[in-house]
Parts: C-alpha cells; sequence; structure tokens
C-alpha cells in the first residue's frame, strides 16, 4: 500500500522550551521552519556606505499596501549592520535571492566592518532605486524598495523590521506583465545552516479559497 507511512507512529522528543538555551533554540527553528526565502537586502549607512547582506527570516506579511517582515538578530549586544541602516534612514531593498547569484549573496553574510562595503569589495553592480536612496542588485530579478513602517523588539535577541514595498522592479526574464514565473527565477532558499536549496518539484492544485480583494480567480 502507498499509503502506510501515513499510519505508522511516530516517536517524539519533546523538548519543553522555556529551559532550552538559546542555540537549542536557533539551531531547532531554523531547521524546522524551511524552507526560507532569502532577502539580500541593500541599506546604506548615514554617510553613504552600502551594506549588502542576506536575511531569511523573513517573508511577506500584507499585501495592501504590500509589506514584508524580516527578524534581524542582535550581533555581540548592538545593532547588525542592515539594522542600523534601516533605524537610521528607514529605508532598504530586498532583493531575491537565487541560484545565479547565491555564491556572492552568501559572501556578503561574513562580517565586513561597517565602514566597508561588502557591494565594493565583491565587486556586486548596482542600480538606483526610484523611491529610496539604496541601490538595487543588478543580478537579482527582482528588487523591492521598501520604507520602513515598523519596528517590533522581540524577546531579549530579535527586532522585525517591517517594511512597505513602494516599488516592485521586475526582470522581463521572470515577469510577463502579469505572473511571476518562479521557475524561471531560481529562488534559493535556505534550510538548517549550512544548506541551501533550490525548489523542487511542483504541483498544480485548483484555488480553493475565495480569491484576495482584486484578483480573477483560479490563476491568480
Ligand atoms: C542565508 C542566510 C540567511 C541569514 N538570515 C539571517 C536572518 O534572518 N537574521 C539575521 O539576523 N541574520 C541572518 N543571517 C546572518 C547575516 O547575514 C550576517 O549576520 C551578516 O553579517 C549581517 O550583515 P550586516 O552586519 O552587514 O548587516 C543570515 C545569513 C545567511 C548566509
Amino acid at each position: 500500500m502507498q499509503e502506510d507511512h501515513l499510519h505508522m507512529p511516530h516517536e517524539f522528543t519533546t523538548l519543553a522550551a522555556s529551559s532550552m538555551d538559546t542555540a537549542t533554540a536557533y539551531r531547532l527553528l531554523c531547521g524546522v521552519v524551511v524552507p526560507r526565502p532569502v532577502a539580500w537586502i541593500t541599506s546604506i549607512s548615514a554617510d553613504g556606505v552600502v551594506n549588502a547582506a542576506p536575511f531569511s527570516s523573513y517573508n511577506y506579511v500584507a499585501h495592501s499596501p504590500p509589506m514584508l517582515a524580516v527578524n534581524i538578530g542582535s550581533r555581540s549586544g548592538g545593532l547588525k549592520d542592515t539594522a542600523r541602516n534601516i533605524e537610521q534612514n528607514r529605508e532598504f531593498v530586498v532583493n531575491v535571492a537565487t541560484m545565479a547569484n547565491m555564491e556572492v549573496m552568501h559572501k556578503t553574510s561574513a562580517e565586513f566592518a561597517p565602514h566597508a562595503s561588502e557591494a565594493q569589495a565583491l565587486g556586486i553592480e548596482l542600480l538606483p532605486s526610484q523611491q529610496v536612496k539604496p541601490p538595487r542588485i543588478a543580478m537579482s530579478p527582482v528588487q523591492m524598495e521598501c520604507r520602513l513602517q515598523q519596528v517590533v523588539r522581540l524577546g531579549r535577541l530579535n527586532t522585525l523590521y517591517i517594511g512597505e514595498v513602494v516599488a516592485f522592479h521586475l526582470s522581463s526574464e521572470v515577469y510577463d506583465g502579469k505572473h511571476v514565473d518562479s521557475v524561471k527565477m531560481k529562488p534559493i532558499s535556505r534550510l538548517g545552516g549550512p544548506y541551501y536549496a533550490a525548489l523542487g518539484e511542483i504541483f498544480l492544485r485548483p484555488t480553493l479559497q475565495t480569491p484576495p480583494l482584486g484578483n480573477t480567480p483560479a490563476q491568480d
């Protein structure tokens, strides 16, 4: 029987989170909440240094107006460059991480000094944004210009930055004027570190719920 595995009893390890150390909680969350999309964020410091770094604790959180949220952890008790820049000038750009830019994106996660630009050090080509100061990453097929909406401090170590998308830039290689072709976009996702994954098998099922306001049924 093909579905036998559905009836196999699992053996569970149960861990109370209250007595768990931070490293264990982090390891479990990163292993369980997968696959995570990767926001390759460009931001700019008060003195104009362009910063680029990846963040996978990230998703879209609203669509009217469109909003994205990214969670940035603290580093040695202080803010990471991206977090400091976002708090200072309230703008950032989310560039989509893909198979084509994975290697260089990964390198931008190294700890560069605050005054050093990852973009400059790694020769990342930038494009000007339209409505925000931080530039876009040219090799990313989709970039979203964002303006900070809310800062939510979470527990002892994390801060959630919620940004409103004020402009989408979509390459004709992945966008036909209506839909983004995720297969062509080749997004990469983060699994428990240090692993990434490409898109796997894709399944088509008709949409069963009422589509969000403004959408036409099924394909949207
Ligand atoms: C794929 C990937 C995903 C990451 N996701 C996060 C994240 O969601 N939150 C976070 O604080 N750090 C995350 N990091 C670590 C940051 O990229 C790293 O701390 C980086 O040095 C921050 O750069 P910055 O100081 O220039 O902002 C991630 C690293 C990688 C490689």
